[in-house]
């Protein structure tokens, strides 16, 4: 089978192909998930020698801190951020598939990142750190989802939000389709790419550039305290050359710590 998972950035318009495949996505996941999973554990995964280590260092000490983690996998990060101290946290991610020993303090529920409002288990609550970890480019509508996750932060929260790097993106199409980097960075068609996570499944992608995403920030009312661009080690490219090979490619992840502005 192959699958079309939808992934975007931009607000979609309710009669494109890619809103009406919204059910798709979390259909996809549900088969992408397990995948997903046994990539990332493995020794020599980006996310355990880059990404990880990386959101891990910006959320600090999380002793007493209630945290929020949206599109959480399976929630072993969150349960890491609870043994570690995290306290009435919860996780959303529409695939369900989440591990299944239980903490005190952790609740990982299946839903929708693009229907916080509906969430049970969410309302009325607030989060001092709200996470979306390579999930945000699933939401349907990115500024009202932000706006939303703002308006459950606690004082003194912050949101930690992940992307692709975009140039890894525009740079594979522009080899594929014989483009330049700067006709596939500015494109607005929706392209197609399969992750190395399941070859079967393809998620479909709305292009979008760093000005894209500094934008929706801005009309979230969000403002950017940090932004990181996570690295290997020099330990770790000594022991994955393979890894930094990839990297000196595909460029990695962008990490934004962005916090709210005061106002409505
Ligand atoms: C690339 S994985 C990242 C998982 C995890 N945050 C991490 O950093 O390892 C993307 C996750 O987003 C979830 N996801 C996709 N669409 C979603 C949606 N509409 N609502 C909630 N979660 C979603 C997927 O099921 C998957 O677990």
């Amino acid at each position: 089978m192959f699958c079309v998972v939808a992934a975007s950035d931009g607000p979609q318009h309710p009669t494109s192909p890619h809103r009406a495949r919204g059910a798709d996505s979390g259909q996809a996941w549900l088969e992408l998930a397990p995948d997903y999973e046994r990539a990332r554990t493995k020794e020599d995964s980006l996310d355990r020698l880059v990404e990880w280590p990386a959101q891990r260092d910006i959320l600090g000490d999380v002793t007493g801190r209630s945290v929020l983690d949206l599109g959480c996998g399976n929630g072993g990060k969150l349960s890491e951020l609870v043994r570690d101290g995290a306290t009435d946290s919860v996780g959303v991610d529409i695939s369900g598939n989440f591990l299944s020993a239980q903490l005190p303090g952790l609740e990982l529920i299946q839903g929708d990142l693009s229907e916080l409002d509906s969430v049970p288990g969410l309302a009325g609550r607030t989060f001092e750190r709200i996470l979306f970890l390579q999930s945000f480019g699933y939401a349907k509508d990115p500024v009202r989802t932000l706006q939303v996750a703002r308006g459950m932060l606690a004082d003194d929260g912050f949101i930690l939000l992940t992307r692709t790097q975009p140039i890894r993106y525009a740079l594979e199409r522009a080899a594929k389709n014989g483009t330049s980097l700067g006709e596939e960075y500015f494109s607005t068609a929706q392209f197609s790419y399969v992750s190395g996570w399941n070859d079967e499944i393809a998620l479909t992608k709305r292009p979008y550039t760093i000005s894209d995403l500094i934008n929706v920030f801005s009309a979230a009312g969000l403002w950017i305290e940090s932004a990181t661009e996570p690295q290997l080690s020099e330990d770790a490219r000594r022991r994955y050359p393979h890894k930094q090979a990839w990297m000196n490619k595909n460029l990695g992840i962008l990490i934004f710590k962005l916090r709210p502005h005061p106002g409505p």
